[in-house]
């Protein structure tokens, strides 16, 4: 009686688990389709015409300097500057965006290029019960799940190994990234799961055996960078906006409130880089997104402020990609001095990173030999003794300036905590700093927000999320085959072109086309003057021997 009685219990306590299961994964389910067609009804609801035609510089230009007044002027064309412009003229703002360089040449195009909530966050918030550091993963996620969708050309799940060398760190590690999936919930990529050493080995062959125990790996996102933060430019461009690259502003235009009488921003004085020309850009509202941050505008809001921000340089390097799997990256998240070691396979290429070094802020810093050995050093202690790391083997490394790091002691204000700051002086200036790219639309909206409130300006809400960028529309993993098949391009130049144009990839095979050229024509070029070098060259050296004979 007793047996049957708990085991009856049993059965309905299992069915019980299993329909709670089947029932999650189905309001799962349910919320994904939702989710879906809010996205659809988002772009639907747009109303701001659509250019075909990208405009030119030149008539960007033009644009700038014959607007009577812009609703919004952005300073930066990095991923938060582009961000901010397309977040406007989505809202039917009328919108410029200035960039002193090329478009991410500043931090935006020196990052790990990971699309990530930030494993390691959430670690300190779950050790600190910290629910504000557990809401800035939660929306860093968020996010991640976003920017895959709106550039899928671009951007892509990456699976990452955490080797585990001790057994007690197996379940904790576990622990942790299974918590990092569900915090994600339905935006999880994939679910993370456990290997054991062979086929952790199997799975990434380079790596050190001895005291190997498993491996846990999880998902997050990877893009490149730079082309991502272009994509959001020629976006804003599309809806409208006047974006430029090589305009500089040299300084803020102020003027007097006529209702108020106080001083406040009503545009910049710009310069055409190229051929030094300055004009004036009027604009109702100024948003600074200039890039590494620095305690000056902390000590604006408030001149008690301690110097939380001390910068420092992240140096990455490039080095083959026998170094890594082609699809596998390897991180480890918790040095025995609190670095984080990664390696991920990019372009055909393996990233290593990062250092962590102070530095001052500059314009274009430059990584150092110290730091590229160190990294290579770091990169040996990962690898089987049988590959051998060369200097030789690094084929680029750059530098790139981390603006915020938040002392995790000193109890500060929530923005601090989230990573970013928007702030308003008293001329009315907005700035953004700080953040990070994975969360360059969510910093967007909230700075648009807080400009429109601030400023008065009449505009719709946040049109961004589901956004698709450029080249994302019509895009497929298989688009590159067509190229091939109507292009008659090599299989990799077509996937190339794929996975940087996306659907604009076609115009680009286009206008290959007309010269009637195909893209290996470099290829045999460059035989040809091998060939010549190779007849030529003697001959030349007998002349010149001759000569001196
Ligand atoms: C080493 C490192 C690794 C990182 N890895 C990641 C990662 O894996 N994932 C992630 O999500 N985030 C990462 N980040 C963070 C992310 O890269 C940054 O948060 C982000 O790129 C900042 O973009 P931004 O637009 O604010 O700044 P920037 O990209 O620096 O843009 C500022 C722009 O303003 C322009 N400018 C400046 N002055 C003027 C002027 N007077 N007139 C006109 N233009 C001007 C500059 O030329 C520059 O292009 C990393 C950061 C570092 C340093
Ligand atoms: C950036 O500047 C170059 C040089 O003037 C120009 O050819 C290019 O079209 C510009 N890019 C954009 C997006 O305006
Ligand atoms: C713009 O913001 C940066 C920090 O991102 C700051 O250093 C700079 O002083 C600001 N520029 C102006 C004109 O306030
Ligand atoms: C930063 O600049 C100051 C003054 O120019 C210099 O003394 C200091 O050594 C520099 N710091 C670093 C880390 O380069
Ligand atoms: C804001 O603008 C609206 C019209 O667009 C106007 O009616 C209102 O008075 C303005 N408010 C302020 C505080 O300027």
């Amino acid at each position: 009686m007793a047996f049957r009685k708990a085991l009856k219990r049993t059965a309905i306590v299992g069915g019980g688990a299993v329909a709670a299961v089947f029932g999650l994964s189905q309001l799962i389910e349910y919320r994904k389709t939702q989710a879906q067609l809010a996205h659809v009804a988002a772009e639907a609801e747009l109303k701001v015409p659509f250019a075909d035609e990208l405009p030119s510089r030149q008539a960007q230009l033009a644009a700038l300097q014959n607007t009577e007044e812009f609703d919004v002027l952005v300073v930066g064309g990095g991923a938060t500057g582009a961000g901010c412009a397309l977040d406007a003229v989505t809202r039917n703002l009328k919108t410029a965006l200035v960039e002193r360089s090329d478009f991410s040449s500043g931090t935006s195009s020196r990052s790990t290029k990971l699309i990530h909530g930030g494993v390691r966050y959430l670690q300190k918030a779950i050790m600190k019960l910290d629910y504000e550091q557990y809401m800035m993963v939660k929306e860093a996620l968020h996010e991640r799940a976003n920017l895959l969708e709106i550039a899928p050309h671009l951007s892509a799940p990456l699976p990452i190994m955490l080797p585990v060398y001790k057994w007690w760190q197996l379940p904790y590690y576990w622990a942790g990234i299974k918590m990092y999936d569900l915090v994600a919930g339905i935006q999880c990529l994939k679910s993370s799961y456990v290997l054991s050493k062979t086929k952790a080995l199997e799975l990434f062959p380079m790596l050190k055996k001895d005291k190997l125990v498993g491996a846990i790996v999880y998902y997050d996102g990877q893009h490149n960078d730079a082309r991502m933060n272009m994509a959001i430019g020629l976006t804003a461009a599309r809806y409208g906006a006047a974006v430029a690259n090589y305009t500089e502003v040299v300084r803020l235009l102020k003027t007097n409130d006529p209702l108020t009488g106080k001083e406040r921003v009503c545009g910049a004085r710009c310069r055409d880089v190229i051929t030094g020309q300055e004009f004036d850009v009027k604009a109702k509202c100024v948003i600074n997104a200039t890039g590494p941050f620095t305690d000056s505008l902390r000590k604006m809001d408030n001149e008690e402020t301690q110097n939380i921000c001390q910068p420092s340089a992240g140096v990455h390097i490039v080095i083959p990609g026998y170094y890594s799997p082609d699809n596998m990256g390897l991180l480890d998240p918790a040095t025995s001095d609190g670095r984080v070691i990664f390696f991920l396979p990019w372009e055909k290429m393996t990233i290593a990173g990062t250092t962590d070094t102070p530095t001052n802020v500059t314009a274009h810093p430059i990584p150092g030999e110290d730091d590229i050995n160190f990294i290579l050093n770091e990169v040996r202690n990962y690898l089987s003794p049988d590959v051998e790391v060369r200097r030789g083997d690094v084929l680029a490394a750059w530098s790139g300036i981390r603006p915020l790091v938040t002392d995790p002691s000193s109890k500060d204000t929530q923005s601090i905590c989230r990573n970013h700051i928007v702030s308003i002086s008293d001329t009315g200036l907005v700035t953004i700093a700080g953040g990070k790219w994975t969360t360059y639309r969510s910093m967007a909206e909230e700075t648009l927000d807080a400009a429109v409130k601030a400023h008065n300006l009449s505009s719709e809400p946040c049109k961004t999320v589901g956004l698709m960028l450029e080249g994302g529309k019509g895009w497929t993993p298989t688009l590159y085959i067509r190229l091939v098949q109507d292009y008659g391009l090599e299989n990799e130049v077509a996937q190339h072109l794929a996975a940087t144009y996306g659907s604009k990839a076609f115009d680009v095979a286009k206008m290959a086309q007309v010269t009637g050229q195909r893209w290996p024509i470099v290829g045999k070029r460059l035989y040809l003057v091998i060939i010549l070098y190779l007849i030529y060259g003697p001959l030349q050296c007998k002349c010149s021997l001759l000569y001196f004979i």
